[in-house]
């Protein structure tokens, strides 16, 4: 048995600020940005008008560049990156942007096919790749139509079809369903998570649409050029299945669990490693999501395992409680996936959950 891989970073954005304009005209967008995306994760970017979303997605997009700070695509570095180096990067890029640029002396078909010979793949049925991403869209009957022909939704989906028909590794998309209709969009969000299940694409999409927040594995709200928050919701809830396993916070009710869980960061080891360690300083409370571990304690003949310990259990918590170094070593029996929380984290949410604490304090009482 052997850890399920850890998650691939897609896009890392560190100390990014952004500048518009110069010397006494100049207004900053973005301040001081960190944010991390996993390869395959759908993110919604909400936030007011002017928040600086529409910036950072263009920035991501090597459609602008990078003025100071950092943003990496798939381990790429978009600082400094000449325009021809920008134009190779956008290659790995759909891009479904408000203003979508069909060409108007092209039918839909054209329009999408476009797409499909810029990018470097063998030639292939171009026509029919581009009629099977027009009906994924709902547009079979509609292939031959010229832009000026299609309503607003119909040329919205016509530009998403170009985007996605390469499948490209990341998109990008602001606001890409204001101007469809309910079913229209709801499609539109069923391509997106396949793309982003079945090929590991990477989405960002700037919205309001709350059938899009649905299927969104985080959200990112932006206020004023600042990230102000990162809700981590597939793996808050994940977290919070594996909490509710757990004694101690099966009585606690959802709002604060998930408090909780989107305080906790996974931890992975491989087997035979030490989680903690007897003697040392106590700084983190672990909950096991995967694998067990064995609780060895020294005794006046040598050390002995105690306990064995699997998926919803929990360690750590004496020392922090007590304020006591480590009173024995967790060691892994197998490649173990833990959730740890801070010793502030812990210590408040024990303070704050009434539930938690009676039960923290059984425990201290029968673990000693
Ligand atoms: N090309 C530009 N020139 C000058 N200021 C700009 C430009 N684009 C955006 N801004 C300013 O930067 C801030 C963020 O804009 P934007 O990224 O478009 O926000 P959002 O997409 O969240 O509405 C706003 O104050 C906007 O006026
Ligand atoms: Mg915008």
């Amino acid at each position: 048995m052997s850890l399920p891989p850890a998650r691939e970073v897609a896009i890392q954005i560190s100390r990014l600020n952004h500048f518009f304009g110069k010397g006494d005209a100049q207004k900053q967008a973005l301040y001081d940005n960190h944010l991390t995306v996993h390869r395959g994760e759908i993110v919604i970017m909400t936030g007011p008008s002017g928040s600086g979303k529409t910036t950072l997605l263009t920035l991501i997009g090597a459609l602008r560049s990078v003025q100071e700070g950092s943003i990496t695509l798939a381990g790429t570095e978009l600082s400094g990156l000449n325009p021809a180096q920008q134009v190779e990067m956008r290659r790995n890029l759909g891009f479904i942007f408000q203003a979508h640029n069909l060409l108007d002396g092209l039918t839909a078909r054209q329009n999408v096919r476009m797409a499909i010979e810029l990018t470097a793949t063998p030639r292939g049925d171009y026509d029919r790749a581009a009629d099977a991403m027009l009906a994924a869209v709902g547009l079979s009957d509609r292939v031959t139509y010229k832009p000026r022909n299609l309503s607003g939704g119909q040329r919205q989906r016509v530009a998403i079809a170009r985007a996605l028909v390469n499948k490209p590794r990341f998109i990008l998309a602001d606001e890409p369903t204001a101007a469809l209709d309910k079913d229209s969009g709801a499609n539109v969000v069923r391509l997106l998570r396949e793309l982003a299940s079945n090929h590991g694409t990477t989405v960002l999409i700037v919205t309001h649409d709350s059938r899009i927040i649905s299927v969104a594995d985080r959200i990112v709200n932006m206020v004023d050029g600042h990230i102000v928050s990162d809700l981590r919701i597939k793996e808050t809830m994940v977290i919070c299945a594996i909490l509710k396993k757990c004694s101690v916070f099966k009585d606690m009710s959802p709002s604060d669990l998930t408090d909780i869980a989107q305080k906790m960061i996974e931890e992975r080891f491989d087997a035979g490693s030490d989680i903690i360690r007897l003697g040392d300083v106590g700084d983190k409370f672990y909950v096991v999501a995967s694998g067990s571990t064995d609780i060895i304690i020294e005794t006046a003949t040598g050390t002995r395992a105690v306990a064995k310990l699997g998926e919803g259990d929990f360690f750590g918590e004496v020392a922090l409680l007590k304020d006591q170094p480590r009173n024995a070593t967790v060691t892994t029996r197998e490649p173990t996936v833990v959730y740890a929380l801070s010793k502030e984290n812990f210590l408040a949410a024990v303070k704050s959950h009434k539930s938690f604490e009676e039960q923290m304090a059984n425990i201290l009482f029968s673990r000693g």
